[in-house]
């Protein structure tokens, strides 16, 4: 039942984004798109390593997994909103724009790190490639200078998320030093 709720929960942004598409009148459907799966997937990305930090008081280990495939779902959606709507299939251009914006390229090599967890995270692969699972503090750093270079401008509100961001990425730091 506990997990019921939490898929639910966690495909809320999925069922908005689609509801907004059919029923809002959008300006620009690529950039809603892009805004919400490319903040829900981050914010998940934190939730994800964030457990570990909070597991004396609250053990959530046993959700992190499923919190980690959805942040890769929400990349997935991102990553075909890049290639289907906004470089209307066209390969080659897509290949082009990736190579041309270190922003892009930056949040390409996050993707395939997210992709490695996620084809790895079956009990037999995961046993195999635990260790490699650290990548995910590099997708974490590479998606973060994506978020932050895709910006035009940086209002109180991304310097609110922003500082966030490195609080949280403070704590993990703090919390794997002490452990050592
Ligand atoms: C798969 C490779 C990726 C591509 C091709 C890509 C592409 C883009 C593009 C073109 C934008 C700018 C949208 C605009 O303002 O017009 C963007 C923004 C963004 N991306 Fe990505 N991205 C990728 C991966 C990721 C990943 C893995 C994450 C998070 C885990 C992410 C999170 C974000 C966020 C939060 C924004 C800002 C959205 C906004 O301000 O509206 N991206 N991305």
């Amino acid at each position: 039942m506990k997990n019921l709720f939490l898929i639910v929960l966690l495909f809320l942004p999925f069922f908005y984004m689609v509801y907004g598409f059919y029923y809002q009148d959008l300006i620009d459907p690529i950039k809603y798109f892009y805004t919400i799966s490319g903040y829900t997937a981050l914010i998940l990305l934190f939730a994800t390593t964030s457990i570990s930090l909070i597991k004396s008081k609250i053990n959530l280990m046993k959700y992190r997994k499923i919190v980690g495939l959805s942040s890769f779902f929400y990349s997935l959606v991102h990553l075909i909103n890049f290639i289907i709507l906004d470089m209307e299939l066209d390969l080659m251009f897509a290949l082009e724009e990736t190579f041309d914006k270190p922003f892009i390229y930056l949040g390409m090599i996050g993707f395939i790190l997210l992709l490695f967890m996620a084809i790895t995270s079956t009990k037999r692969l995961f046993k195999k490639f635990v260790k490699y699972h650290k990548v995910i503090y590099i997708a974490l750093a590479l998606t973060t200078i994506h978020f932050v270079m895709a910006q035009k401008a940086l209002t109180i509100a991304l310097w609110g998320f922003i500082i966030l961001i490195g609080i949280i990425g403070g704590l993990k730091i703090k919390y794997y030093t002490s452990l050592n």
